[in-house]
């Protein structure tokens, strides 16, 4: 079965993110939930990371006002996966995917910069799951695969860094604002995945539950492809969060001077 270790290789995740964003621009402050540390402050990284963890628990109910969209779970309306080595080549497309677990996220650490205006932050999700409806089109070696179903892929003790850049901006209005450049997540660490697709192989049961018991046994090769795509998928919802929230808040209010 070392051939099928190539299914799944190569996946490239592709995040749409719509119909989330929608309000005008007027906050000026920091969320009420999130004190603001000044940029200053001998200790700002243990500020920093105080007030994270603070916010991190109300952050993920969603805030209107700030555009940040529910967190617990996060829908994300199209969600892809496009895979294609040689004689194999799968699509998967979820509609309303939903990332559980976020919620769980723990602030481990970070490292702010002010001068080189750069950040690095580390944190520890437990348990995540994507889960929703999928369509899958393709070929497992010489086996067509059409199938739709419910599906959840689950990883669990995932360790990641979050590393961003930020210029300022000055905006209409006469003040400067942060805007977040270079986002990149590495996945540290990933303690177990798991995977299950129903009525993949068009509800073929037996080829189907073949595939989902090789996919699980087979966990750790599959996280090399897998885990970096979940990993990306909660960094680009970490990043639509610090995006939405500096777009509206000048830079002052977010660091205080
Ligand atoms: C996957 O989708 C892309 C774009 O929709 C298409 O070009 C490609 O042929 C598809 N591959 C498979 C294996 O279905
Ligand atoms: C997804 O799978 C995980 C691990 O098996 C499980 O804990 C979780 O409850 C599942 N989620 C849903 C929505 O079925």
């Amino acid at each position: 079965m070392d051939t099928h270790r190539e299914v799944l290789a190569g996946l490239l995740l592709v995040l749409a993110m719509t119909a989330i964003l929608n309000v005008p621009a007027s906050a000026i402050k920091l969320p009420p939930y999130v004190t603001a540390c000044s940029r200053s402050d001998p200790k700002l990284n243990e500020c920093v990371l105080q007030n994270g963890r603070n916010a991190i628990p109300i952050v993920i109910k969603g805030d209107p006002k700030y555009r940040v969209p529910k967190l617990n779970p996060m829908v994300i309306p199209e969600l892809q996966l496009q895979q294609g080595t040689g004689s194999v080549g799968l699509n998967i497309t979820w509609k309303n995917a939903e990332i559980h677990g976020i919620k769980d996220t723990e602030f481990l650490d970070v490292d702010m910069n002010v001068e080189k205006r750069h950040i690095k932050m580390h944190f520890f999700l437990p348990k995540v799951s994507i889960t929703g409806a999928y369509t899958a089109t393709g070929r497992v070696l010489l086996l067509p695969v059409t199938g739709s179903g419910p599906s959840n892929i689950t990883v669990e003790n995932m360790k990641i860094s979050y590393d961003i850049d930020w210029n300022l901006v000055k905006k209409a209005n006469g003040k400067e604002y942060l805007d977040v450049t270079n986002p990149m997540l590495t996945l540290l660490d990933l303690g177990h995945l798991s995977m299950k697709f129903e009525r993949i192989f068009n509800g073929d049961k037996l080829l189907g539950d073949n595939l989902n018991t090789f996919l699980n046994e087979n966990w750790k090769d599959l996280a090399k492809e897998f885990g970096p795509g979940v990993a990306d998928a909660i960094g680009q919802v970490f990043g639509l969060v610090l995006k939405n929230i500096c777009d509206l808040v000048p830079y002052d209010n977010v660091l205080k001077p």
